[in-house]
């Protein structure tokens, strides 16, 4: 009996070590063996240490255990202990990069080296995957492994919503956990002041509150807000133990000071400081403000005195002034402005600017601090030290870099993690954009036209998380990951080990701790993608779908039922009939991610071949002309996806219907935004011809009818017999005094044409 027993032990034992996962690590080492053996990781193992930082580090790792699983281990300096032992040493090697570690295991001792034992400590959190019932078996691997980026950061804005301390360190852990080093934390904005500086106390007396805020979408014609005072801020107490639990976790906090923009919240504390002497109020709204910074000596001295704080109170060598988004309107009826500009020589409101930016760094750089500004700095010429942030794409970005700049890359298409990541009918509300996970993970922040030395200005990247429409921890969260895994491995894995599909399969897996973590995440990577084509031979729109993982298959129906196994088989297809189409893709039997659902509307122009005159611009012509034809109605909120976007420019579409039809009516599907500069055409005429060539007009409206429309403009008319029909919608022309951009070109936007 006994024998019997102890065989079965040993079976189930050996059986569930066939059963081990492998290993899967993000960001992915630059070198990683398993070999023979498993480690098992108990109560009972003991971490040697061979100094304070080693100590420290161990104390960081045993406190994520008791969190997570409810156990620590015993930390001892130099032990003597030879079996079941982790023994941290930190050690700088000249033999492995600078912020290398090693880890080498066997049966007995897992042997960590390196100068950033933390680093390692990181990667050995993902490894307690099997479980066993006191601790975790690890197959013992061989990992040397070290960072391609000196700089991978994450961005917290805190002015548009504020979060408690607590959730600070939470997110410094989840920067630390992917091997980033840099927070930047964005403490000042037009909405909110967060930082207490003892010598201006106004600053966060009134400027940490507002008196409302907007309860509907920035973009909505309302612009309705509520009356809840809303606010908050970190005291130096507070700033001081956050930036000593980061720094303990290897994460250097970089804070953000916005000048002379987005200084609303001061203003309103210290008007004297502005252009026109106020009155201003902390802002409910989002958006860009032109009451900013009066470049006058005692608003220098103001923000020194607030600096020099500011620079007590953080150990970064670097110090972020904001300067993106200053409109210069005010410093142009300014006298005093006016008189500094002449005074100094300068050419205009940019130089000024510039001249600001310059004093700043004159200052910092006496306490020993280096200038970090958006890539606005450029305008006007850069100050000779600062570091460009370049979020306006990347250009900014190469620009400094062949002046010599160091620079951190954020451009908005790759890292604005206030984008939607996947489908904006199933994700929670986003500022707009779409930046999914993929997409992320493409990035390369080292730009192909810069040459050899130019390419070492490249310091890293940084993915930011602007709050305008993230209220809670919660969704801070949800956005942040899991594109966060993503650009951890952008910066720390080597290029070439960069591979989409074996990131996915891991990813797939790490959702797994993110469970145990309880961190609430996106599972958009489950989404089936879609892409749509005029169909060779007949009309309609072809249809292709791409399940988000192998070894799937997808099922559909288009009666609007919920599909299911027994469900259609899905292979591409042509559809010809208006109708909704449903998609799920199942792993063995099972259902995975969230239906697909697009609705298609197939009229007489459906799939035919569409001419433009004119082009839209290209950051807003994804989809090119077909989108206009594809059978599916544009998205709201609108991104370049679905969207053509013409600047100044008017709609000339020819649609040859590919034989003659009769037809009574067109639908035109425009945007009407104004705040985002997007007008409804001023004008629509209607022409046809059997020949494409010779071109007659049937129906001509203006202004005061389009204007009736929210967004699709229905044109009936008498029946018509055509081959081809011509549409001219007319761009709306110069942006009106009082609005949003006015006195600049109108964007027509348009996206579906029907025809019946
Ligand atoms: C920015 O997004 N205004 C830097
Ligand atoms: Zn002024």
């Amino acid at each position: 009996m006994k024998k019997t027993g102890k065989f079965f032990f040993v079976l189930i034992f050996f059986l569930s070590l066939q059963n081990l996962q492998s290993q899967y690590i993000i960001p992915e080492p630059v070198k990683m063996e398993v070999s023979e053996g498993y480690f098992e990781l108990n109560e009972s193992t003991i971490i040697s240490v061979n100094g304070k930082e080693a100590y420290s580090d161990a104390e960081i790792f045993n406190g994520y255990l008791k969190n997570v699983y409810g156990f620590e281990l015993k930390i001892e300096t130099q032990s003597k202990e030879k079996n079941n032992v982790i023994i941290l040493e930190k050690v700088i090697r000249s033999d492995i990069p600078p912020n290398s570690y090693e880890i080498s295991m066997n049966k007995k001792e897992i042997r960590i080296s390196g100068d950033v034992i933390h680093y390692a400590l990181q990667t050995l959190k993902q490894l307690l995957f099997n479980k066993i019932s006191k601790g975790f078996i690890i197959p013992c691997s061989q990992i040397t492994d070290y960072p391609r980026y000196n700089y991978r950061g994450m961005h917290l804005d805190v002015a548009r919503h504020f979060f408690p301390k607590e959730f600070i360190k939470k997110y410094i852990d989840y920067i630390a956990m992917y091997k980033m080093n840099y927070f930047h934390w964005h403490l000042t904005d037009d909405q909110g002041w967060r930082i207490e500086i003892k010598r201006y106390p106004k600053l966060t007396e009134i400027g940490a509150w507002r008196k409302g805020v907007l309860t509907g979408k920035y973009k909505d014609k309302s612009r309705e807000s509520d009356t809840t005072v809303y606010g908050g801020f970190y005291t130096q107490e507070d700033i001081k133990e956050i930036v000593e639990y980061a720094a303990k976790r290897h994460v250097t906090i970089i804070p953000e000071i916005e000048m002379p923009g987005h200084s609303l919240a001061a203003l309103s504390s210290y008007p004297e400081y502005s252009c026109t002497g106020g009155p201003f109020e902390v802002s409910r709204e989002w958006g860009v403000f032109e009451d900013i910074f009066c470049p006058k000596e005692e608003t220098f001295t103001f923000l020194e005195n607030i600096l020099s704080e500011v620079v007590d109170l953080f150990p970064s060598q670097y110090i972020h002034i904001g300067g993106d988004e200053a409109p210069k309107d005010r410093w142009k009826t300014c006298q005093y402005c006016q008189d500094l500009i002449e005074k100094e020589g300068l050419k205009d409101e940019n130089e000024l600017q510039s001249y600001f930016v310059r004093r700043i760094e004159k200052f910092l750089n006496s306490k020993k601090k280096i200038l970090i500004g958006w890539d606005e700095i450029l305008e006007g010429g850069l100050a000779p030290n600062a570091v460009v942030m370049s979020w306006r794409g990347t250009e900014g970005g190469v620009d400094a870099a062949r002046q010599n700049h160091n620079v951190i890359m954020t451009p908005g298409e790759y890292c604005y993690f206030d984008h939607y990541q996947g489908d904006p009918r199933t994700e929670p509300v986003a500022i707009g954009g779409y930046t999914t996970v993929e997409k992320v993970y493409s990035f390369e922040p080292t730009p192909a036209e810069l040459s050899g030395d130019q390419k070492y200005k490249i310091f890293g990247a940084q993915g930011n998380l602007w709050t305008e429409y993230i209220i809670t921890p919660d969704k801070v969260e949800y956005m942040v990951f899991p594109r966060i895994c993503a650009l951890s491995e952008v910066l720390w894995t080597p290029e070439n080990k960069k591979d989409f599909r074996n990131f996915k399969d891991r990813l797939r897996k790490h959702f797994d701790l993110l469970d145990e973590l309880k961190i609430n995440y996106s599972k958009a990577i489950y989404n089936i993608e879609a892409k749509y084509s005029p169909p060779s031979f007949s009309s309609g729109v072809e249809i292709e779908l791409f399940a988000p993982f192998s070894n799937s298959e997808i099922h559909f129906t288009t009666d609007g039922s919920e599909p299911d196994m027994k469900s259609e088989k899905f292979i591409p297809i042509v559809l010809k009939k208006s109708c909704t189409l449903k998609a799920s893709y199942f792993e063995n039997g099972v259902k995975q991610g969230n239906t697909f659902v697009q609705e298609f509307d197939i009229n007489k122009a459906t799939g035919k071949e569409i001419t433009l005159l004119n082009q839209p611009r290209k950051k807003y012509s994804v989809g090119g002309a077909f989108s206009l034809v594809d059978g599916i109605e544009g998205m709201l909120p609108w991104s370049g996806r679905d969207w053509l976007g013409f600047l100044g420019d008017d709609l000339n579409a020819t649609i040859d219907l590919g034989k003659e039809e009769e037809i009574s009516q067109l639908t035109v599907d425009c945007l009407n935004a104004e705040l985002s500069w997007i007008y409804l055409p001023k004008e629509i005429e209607i022409f046809v011809s059997t020949d494409g060539i010779n071109f007659q007009s049937v129906i001509k409206i203006g202004w005061n009818e389009i204007n009736k429309f929210e967004r699709n403009v229905t044109i009936s008319f008498d029946k018509i017999k055509t081959k081809y029909v011509k549409i001219v919608a007319k761009n709306f022309g110069k942006i009106p005094a009082g609005k949003p951009g006015e006195g600049t070109d109108a964007w027509l936007f348009v996206d579906e044409i029907s025809i019946n």
